[in-house]
């Protein structure tokens, strides 16, 4: 037996719509999980579908909806059966000096990164939709884990509150041989990044690419991270943020 294969197992994707997320659904149809994908916007979670491998038994499903929005979360979570994995991938960031931020902005960035995601986690397993020996796998950040990169404040702040969570949640979930684990990767190639480049400048990003004596990475590299911690394979493993930075933190 393949203990990497993900066969017969039903996973939740948030974030699924983009980048790191669209390529977890991928991958783990791929290895023949049957998929449900989250995320707010219509095209790009139909693009993602599409990208879904369609084995004989696989069953695949989409649900639309914001994860700042408590009611619809809970709505949805009504809507859904049982679970042997969850990805957590959804994510926003906002570069800009911590003296100028509002109130708001904290609470979308909160919202996008933490709050959604850990509210809808509480009601999982409330309503007891996980379950036992399920792996659940959230999105840190080398941002708010290892490094603090100026005008990542917020973001930061979220990607630190999700390491937090991890580890108690990890602790009062074991004795249902439920996992929880966090990746914390460094700069990924995706619409993250591209709005990095939009802020930062092309030539700036370009100067941070040499601290990483890897470059910078592609969604499929986290993604396979996400499936071995998804997959058989990790079941000793729980309570951690795994950082995955191509080589990043050996330069700190
Ligand atoms: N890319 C990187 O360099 C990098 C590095 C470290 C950590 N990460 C983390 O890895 C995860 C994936 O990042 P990515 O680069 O793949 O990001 P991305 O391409 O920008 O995709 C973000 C995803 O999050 C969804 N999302 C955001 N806010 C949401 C909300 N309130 N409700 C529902 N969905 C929401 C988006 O949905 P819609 O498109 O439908 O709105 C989209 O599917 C994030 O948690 C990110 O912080 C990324």
């Amino acid at each position: 037996m393949n203990p990497f294969s993900l066969e017969g197992k039903k996973i939740l994707i948030t974030g699924a719509s983009s980048g790191i997320g669209r390529t977890i659904a991928a991958e783990a149809s791929l290895a023949g999980a049957n998929i449900v994908i989250c995320g707010r916007n219509t095209e790009r979670l139909n693009e993602t579908f599409d990208l879904l491998h369609h084995g004989d038994d696989q069953c695949h499903e989409r649900v639309i909806f914001d994860l700042a929005d408590e009611s619809a979360t809970i709505e949805i979570i009504q809507q859904l059966n049982y679970f042997d994995g969850v990805v957590f991938a959804a994510g926003s960031d906002l570069i800009q000096p911590f003296s100028f931020t509002t109130s708001q902005q904290l609470k979308t960035i909160m919202d996008d990164n933490f709050t959604g995601q850990a509210l809808m986690l509480q009601k999982l397993i409330k309503t007891k939709k996980i379950n036992s020996g399920a792996s659940i796998v959230f999105f840190s950040s080398v941002n708010g884990t290892s490094i603090g990169s100026k005008g990542h404040s917020l973001y930061a702040a979220a990607k630190g509150a999700i390491n937090g969570l991890v580890r108690v949640v990890a602790n009062e979930l074991s004795k249902k041989r439920i996992r929880v684990n966090a990746i914390a990767p460094g700069m990924v190639e995706t619409g993250l990044m591209k709005m990095n480049e939009e802020i930062v400048s092309k030539e700036l990003l370009e100067v941070h690419r040499k601290d990483y004596p890897l470059g910078f990475g592609r969604p499929e590299d986290v993604a396979y991270l996400c499936i071995y911690l998804l997959s058989g394979a990790s079941v000793w493993m729980t309570g951690q943020s795994i950082t995955i930075d191509g080589g990043l933190s050996i330069n700190r």
